[in-house]
């Protein structure tokens, strides 16, 4: 896969969600759905109910960013229901591995999550497991944050710890990922990009999809990760 961009809905008129995720249909490639509980992060969002109906109704695949206590109760659920990517943080998880394999066997793409200061190289072993992972780059919990660049050197490593392993593993980044912030990532080794604010906040949010992509694309294709013929 090339570069994919995944809107997150977080930014988005909740009143009119469905609308939103029109917006964005057929230029993105993911639709974003954060899910949080007050307690791993301090804010409250939404849960399976209207992500089932958001499923019933859009078109573009929903990836789902589990900021939640208890993911091994609650993740598969997701999966289960059709979202095509289920993310769960790794602090949260009591069993990785297996939530990972309850996932994938739902059907779904397993994502692990890693909060700003949770380090890659002590889950290297578990990336087998999954099919992508995601290094956050602002704490969980709001949109609109400043990215934080102190993450790009774990974007490079996890990048490298796939390469050294020959996985195909995407690795997403959310937060703070805009047009100032997103070649970086790309460089670093990302190829999934969330962006919240930068899609729902410019007045054309499909438009603003294909300038981030055209943006990403474009930092891909010299960057040191990419093989080129
Ligand atoms: C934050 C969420 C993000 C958020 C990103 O915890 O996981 O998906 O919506 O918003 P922006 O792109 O505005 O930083
Ligand atoms: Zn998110």
């Amino acid at each position: 896969m090339g570069v994919q961009i995944s809107p997150s809905i977080l930014s988005a008129d909740f009143a009119r969600l469905g609308d939103e995720c029109a917006r964005v249909a057929g230029a993105a490639d993911w639709l974003h759905v954060d899910i949080m509980d007050n307690h791993f992060v301090p804010n409250l969002t939404l849960g399976l109910p209207v992500v089932e109906s958001l499923l019933s109704t859009v078109t573009t695949p929903v990836d789902c960013h589990l900021m939640i206590e208890d993911p091994d109760r609650w993740a598969p659920a997701y999966a289960e229901a059709g979202a095509g990517s289920v993310t769960f943080h790794v602090e949260a998880a009591a069993a990785p591995i297996k939530l990972a394999r309850e996932i994938r066997a739902a059907g779904a793409r397993a994502g692990m999550g890693l909060k700003p200061a949770t380090p890659v190289d002590a889950y290297a072993d578990l990336l087998p497991e999954i099919d992508m992972l995601l290094v956050m780059t602002v704490e969980p919990g709001f949109g609109g944050q400043r990215f934080l660049d102190v993450v790009v050197p774990k974007i490079r490593r996890a990048r490298e710890l796939a390469k050294g392993r020959d996985l195909d593993l995407w690795i997403q980044v959310d937060g703070g990922v805009a047009a100032d912030t997103i070649e970086v990532c790309a460089d670093a080794g990302a190829d999934v990009f969330v962006a919240g604010s930068a899609v729902y906040g410019a007045a054309d949010p499909s438009a603003a999809v294909a300038g981030l992509r055209a943006q990403a694309e474009s930092a891909t294709g010299s960057a040191w990760w990419c093989s080129h013929p």
